[in-house]
């Protein structure tokens, strides 16, 4: 069965299902082509971060450099030959960029900045904010609340000028157009007020795609929509273009924003530092003169000019006979929608869905949602998947998306319903922008975004699904058939209507044309999915446990070494963690990056006070066990970092070097924790459920002392208990407890084994996943694999191991034994 339904997603996955849900007109073999000869660097790469920053074709880069490597480009404010040739070739490339926007130099003028936030940053200076008078109102700053901190950030200098910022909601803008206030624009009397107000939007959400309509632009100028139609004033438009621009046409003859902050990099993934800010040169006269010349003609800002971007970026998009940019929107938007549609329609093999979408609408038309998908995953049981653990998963895939809040802190709330207070509590638990801690009391603090670009393939789609079904999909995966085609129905743009396509297949000896149905009737057992039930858990009775494994990890991402009597040291088990590896760079190399870490087998040998490796194929080698004190006065001390902390370190030795360098092939040295290195402090723990602060002293181990697994919570694929091997490189665990019932240290706060006693700090984030063989170094996704299982009943959220902290001892030994 299982076979069947791994087929019939396949099937679903097929390029027909794709062309049959969505054939732009336009769409060319051509296109792949391009993408074959231009991107020669991405192949094994899934790059699912186009509204990141989207890839440039190989060609720019070449010619670029060809160009600057030939030409002599001077200062553009010189005389000079190589000056004028400077001057002029910024000219054409300004005159070619009004183009691309179907616009003129009579009309609007360019401002090279060095991106979009610095284009924001120079209207909200330059933009002559007026405060209020006794006779007339004062400026308002009016900003959708698909709002991301760049646009958000223009309140402080408008304020400071005296502006009343004010936040206006999406439906506040559209449903007052709607209620009919249409006309009232531009009756203020004969002394209508010229207050100057700025109404900012993006043309595109970076959150979730969402366009928002560009007929704004017109409606706020006529002060014929909300808030412009309350407000007596002259009105202008800020559209931050920037995560529009990517894959969708901008025309500014038919809107006619005041100013468009954009970004090249999002447009074609070169030059990166190099933004405009387009300016209506009517708006343009409004502006304070320290900024801008004024007029017509073009203003310089000092210094900006000197990065020449080559003329052959624009070049690429518009010449040639197949017109690029009409295909692009469509192509990356069908793959999107495709995406969107399969993914939303993905099913646990107990019918519960898979992905909770973040979109507003129905992802039926590119002019109303960009090439965005926004989400999280589900497990089986309903409860939210970190976004970080989709993350480090989607890494050992290859695939790069992109995960957090994306700096759109006011969509994000929205789609998260997370209140404002519930923000302040999270900035104060200690979750700050980029770290992982993806889930706060189980819910998230972030989601997941896939986004495309022109040079995105239907390959990509099916690389990014796949591995959504292979990670986090109770097998076997369903398929919702009535949401999958309700969705395929929606229709408006021109990937709807070819739905009732049917795709042609040639048969074997060629020449006879057969007609076969895309759509197989559906199976009994693909039924629409069932909405999660809240999951029981059984509260279990208390048993004897035993401590059944020491294992103790001398060398970050080394092999274990196991013991079964080991004092404890002030971080943890005396030398677990307390070197590393790093390479010629200084960097701390992980499995995940050199595999054959884990062939290196330490061993601390207490009485010859010596720490031995050994490796296949090398002789034995020891360090001395000495005082890292010691150490620290005849080698040198350098820094490092570990998951985001500096530490000082102690370089061991060249003989420690030479032969780490032997194995790895690569220059590497071997370090140790200087003992002045406090790391740790208030540290808070990504438990998931609960959320703790830690203060213990940290070795070079990525979250805490000690990791604790109990053997009953975990079980393999086919439901036996877990082999050594596992618990080693799943989990890399160092105490391992057995005759327990799974799940029962969820609710433990202490731990007393033997005379040592512990403090539970709750369930590990996933730092230390790693997929590797330990015996061969091959690196291998199947033990992830065994994550999304998901059991009868018997079920976790599968980051199985307490980190687990002592209450100050020094001198006690911990043993393997039975425990109360
Ligand atoms: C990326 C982005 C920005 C910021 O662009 P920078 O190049 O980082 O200045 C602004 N607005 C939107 C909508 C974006 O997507
Ligand atoms: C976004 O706008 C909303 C307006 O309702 C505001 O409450 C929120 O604080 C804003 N977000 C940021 C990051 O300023
Ligand atoms: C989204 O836009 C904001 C604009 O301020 C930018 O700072 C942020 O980096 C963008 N996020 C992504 C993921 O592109
Ligand atoms: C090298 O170390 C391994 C394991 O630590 C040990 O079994 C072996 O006997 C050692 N070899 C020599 C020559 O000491």
């Amino acid at each position: 069965a299982a076979i069947t339904y791994a087929m019939e997603f396949r099937n679903l996955c097929s390029l027909e299902t794709f062309r049959d849900i969505c054939s732009p007109s336009g769409y060319s073999e051509n296109l792949e082509d391009v993408i074959k000869n231009e991107f020669t660097r991405i192949k094994g790469v899934t790059y699912l971060d186009h509204a990141g920053a989207t890839l440039y074709p190989e060609s720019a880069v070449r010619e670029f450099c060809l160009d600057i490597s030939k030409n002599v480009y001077g200062n553009p404010h010189s005389h000079n030959p190589s000056s004028t040739l400077t001057h002029d070739t910024v000219d054409r490339v300004r005159y070619r960029i009004l183009q691309h926007f179907n616009t003129t130099p009579e009309e609007y003028s360019v401002i090279f900045t060095s991106g979009s936030t610095a284009g924001l940053k120079l209207v909200s200076e330059a933009f002559p904010w007026s405060a209020p008078t006794a006779t007339e109102p004062g400026s308002l700053f009016c900003y959708l609340t698909d709002n991301h901190t760049s646009v958000v950030g223009i309140r402080g200098p408008a304020s400071a000028q005296g502006a009343l910022p004010i936040p206006v909601s999406p439906s506040e803008v559209e449903g007052r157009a709607r209620a009919g206030v249409e006309g009232v624009g531009g009756h203020d009397g004969p002394a209508a007020c010229q207050t100057p107000h700025l109404f900012c939007y993006p043309a595109q959400s970076n959150f979730s795609g969402r366009k928002y309509p560009l007929g704004h632009v017109r409606g706020i100028r006529a002060r014929r929509l909300y808030p412009a139609c309350d407000h007596p004033g002259r009105w202008f438009v800020l559209l931050d273009a920037a995560a529009h621009v990517g894959c969708s046409p901008l025309d500014l003859q038919s809107c006619a924003a005041d100013f468009v902050p954009l970004s090249f990099y999002k447009m074609f993934g070169f030059p990166t530092g190099l933004g405009a800010l387009l300016v209506r040169n009517q708006a343009a006269a409004r502006l304070k003169k320290c900024y801008f010349g004024g007029g017509t003609a073009a203003g310089y800002l000092a210094g900006e000019d000197y990065f020449v971007p080559t003329a052959n970026v624009c070049d690429r998009f518009e010449d040639g006979s197949v017109s690029f940019l009409d295909i692009i929107e469509p192509h990356a938007f069908g793959l999107a929608r495709y995406t969107h549609m399969l993914l939303s329609s993905l099913c646990h093999g107990n019918g519960h869905p898979v992905a909770q979408m973040y979109t507003q609408g129905q992802f039926d038309s590119p002019d109303t949602q960009g090439a965005i998908l926004n989400f999280n995953l589900l497990d089986c049981r309903g409860h939210i998947i970190g976004y970080s653990q989709v993350d480090k998963l989607a890494s050992l895939y290859n695939i790069h998306l992109r995960t957090g809040c994306f700096c759109n802190t006011g969509a994000c709330q929205h789609f998260l319903d997370i209140t404002d207070q519930e923000v302040k509590n999270n900035l104060k638990a200690g979750h700050v922008c980029g770290d992982s801690i993806d889930l706060v009391d189980g819910k998230p603090t972030g989601s997941v975004r896939v986004s495309f670009g022109y040079m995105s393939t239907f390959d990509d789609c099916q690389t990014f699904l796949s591995f959504v079904v292979d990670c986090f999909v109770e097998k076997p995966p369903r398929v919702d058939r009535v949401r999958l085609e309700n969705l395929r129905q929606t229709k408006t743009g021109p990937c709807g209507n070819s739905h009732q396509k049917r795709s042609i297949k040639l048969s074997a000896n060629g020449g006879i044309k057969q007609e076969v149905e895309t759509r197989r009737p559906a199976e009994p057992s693909l039924e629409g999915c069932v909405r999660p039930s809240s999951a029981v858990d059984t509260t279990l009775p208390k048993n004897p446990y035993t401590l059944t494994h020491i294992y103790i990890y001398p060398v970050k991402s080394c092999a274990a070494f196991e013991v079964c009597d080991w004092p404890l040291g002030a971080s943890g088990l005396l030398f677990d963690r307390s070197w590393m590896v790093v390479n010629g760079h200084g960097v701390c190399l992980s499995q995940k990056r050199e595999p054959r870490l884990c062939q290196i087998l330490p061993r601390v040998e207490l009485p010859l006070g010596q720490l031995s490796l050994s490796a296949p194929g090398m002789e034995n080698l020891s360090v001395p066990l000495e005082s890292a004190a010691t150490l620290k006065t005849i080698q040198r001390v350098c820094q490092s970092k570990v998951c985001g902390d500096r530490v000082e370190t102690v370089d061991s030795g060249d003989e420690a070097a030479t032969w780490l360098s032997d194995f790895l092939g690569q220059p590497c040295r071997l370090i140790r924790q200087s003992p002045d290195s406090i790391r740790g402090g208030q540290k808070r723990l990504n438990t998931g459920k609960t959320t703790k602060t830690s203060t213990a002293v940290l070795s070079l181990v990525n979250e805490a002392q000690y990791l604790l697994i109990n053997q009953a919570s975990e079980s393999s694929e086919d439901g036996q208990p877990l082999e050594r091997q596992d618990l080693i490189s799943r989990f890399r665990a160092n105490l391992v407890i057995a005759g327990v019932e799974p799940f029962e240290e969820d609710s433990w706060s202490q731990l007393i084994i033997g005379n040592a006693q512990f403090l539970v700090g709750g369930r590990c984030g996933r730092c230390q996943m790693i997929c590797v063989d330990q015996d061969t170094g091959a690196k291998s996704k199947a033990p992830l694999l065994a994550l999304s299982a998901c059991r009868s009943g018997k079920v976790g959220p599968n980051r199985p191991y307490l980190i687990i902290q002592p209450r100050a001892q020094c001198g006690v030994h911990l043993q393997t034994m039975a425990f109360a």
